[in-house]
């Protein structure tokens, strides 16, 4: 792609102008935005920048694995790989608001992103994959009284406490011109194409308070779910795919007894910029195919529905 060639050279001119001989942390947070900005910084400055993965352990399955096999296997660009999963599910516990979890996520992500700076020795600048899009959402609607429908914690905060100036070289980019980047930069097609997943994770797929229970009912589930959407060769028709799992138990019927579990719903929309979006119209033999699957092999689930909510009204996300 020529456009993505240029975009990258002159990005990267653009980073060694600003970063001088400066040393540059970047927060990983699994998904491709981030890992394109590193990727990139990386190609920059080399070794002047150091990686950080603070792991929430509220990621799908493998995917926090994929993240540090790409790093340290794939490009062998040093990783630090911080498992805090422990603390974040303690820190979440009784949290049941959605901004409240937003807000308890963002601040540990802070304080631990923070010990794991100053443990190598810190840094001047801060990079971080920011695109267009997180700049508007974040900020406010224009028009009337502004309003922020969810805080994203990438943006904000960090830098003001850790004294670092921010280095956002997606800023002007949109989610397909990041995933053109990608390309050009040798990303594996498999992580480049991959959904958008939100800074907060799974915590905002499980309606009120999150546990540990919770989240592996909702990871098999979802895996199962986004397995099935590709053996149909849907996924990158996709724009986000995922499983919510609803704090609501209904009664069904198995074998010869009588089950008392959860529901969980099932998402997936088309979109450009997760501005807006459209339900997938799946058809229902797809959707009566995952839901079998679903609950024949996740304990915990004893029903299935699909969400047809489009954006507006709805968001993507639940919460
Ligand atoms: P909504 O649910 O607002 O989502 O329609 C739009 C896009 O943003 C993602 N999203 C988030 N991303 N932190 C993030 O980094 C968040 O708190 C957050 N909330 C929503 C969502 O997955 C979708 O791609």
């Amino acid at each position: 792609d020529w456009s993505m060639a240029a975009y990258r050279e002159e990005a990267i001119a653009k980073i060694r102008g600003q970063v001088g001989d400066g040393r540059v942390i970047c927060g990983l947070s699994g998904g491709v935005d981030s890992a394109v900005a590193a990727v990139l910084i990386h190609e920059a400055i080399g070794d002047q920048l150091t990686c950080v993965f603070v792991d929430h352990g509220l990621m799908r399955k493998d995917e926090a694995r994929q993240v540090v096999d790409l790093f340290r296997g794939h490009y062998n660009i040093p990783l630090v790989h911080v498992d805090a999963s422990d603390m974040f599910l303690a820190a979440l516990q009784g949290v049941e608001d959605p901004e409240a979890k937003r807000k308890v996520i963002g601040r540990l992500f802070i304080d631990v992103f923070d010990d794991e700076a100053q443990k190598v020795g810190g840094a001047d600048f801060l990079a971080q994959g920011t695109l267009y899009p997180d700049v508007i959402e974040s900020v406010s609607f224009s028009g009337g009284p502004s309003v922020t429908i969810k805080s994203h914690h990438n943006v904000g905060g960090l830098p003001e406490r850790m004294n670092m100036k921010l280095v956002e070289p997606l800023r002007e980019l949109f989610k397909d011109e990041v995933r053109a980047l990608g390309r050009e930069l040798g990303l594996p097609e498999a992580f480049v194409g991959r959904h958008p997943f939100p800074g907060p994770g799974l915590a905002i797929r499980c309606p009120g308070e999150v546990t540990r229970e919770k989240l592996d009912v909702l990871r098999q589930a979802d895996a199962i779910y986004l397995d099935e959407i590709r053996k149909a060769g849907l996924y990158d028709a996709i724009w986000q795919a995922f499983a919510v799992l609803l704090p609501v138990r209904t009664v069904g019927v198995m074998g010869d007894g009588r089950t008392y579990e959860n529901v969980l719903a099932l998402r997936a929309v088309t979109s450009v910029d997760g501005m807006t979006a459209d339900f997938y119209p799946f058809d229902m033999n797809f959707l009566g195919r995952a839901a079998t699957r679903i609950i024949n092999e996740v304990r915990g689930v004893n029903r299935v529905v699909y969400d047809v909510t489009s954006k507006p009204p709805g968001t993507i996300e639940w919460e």
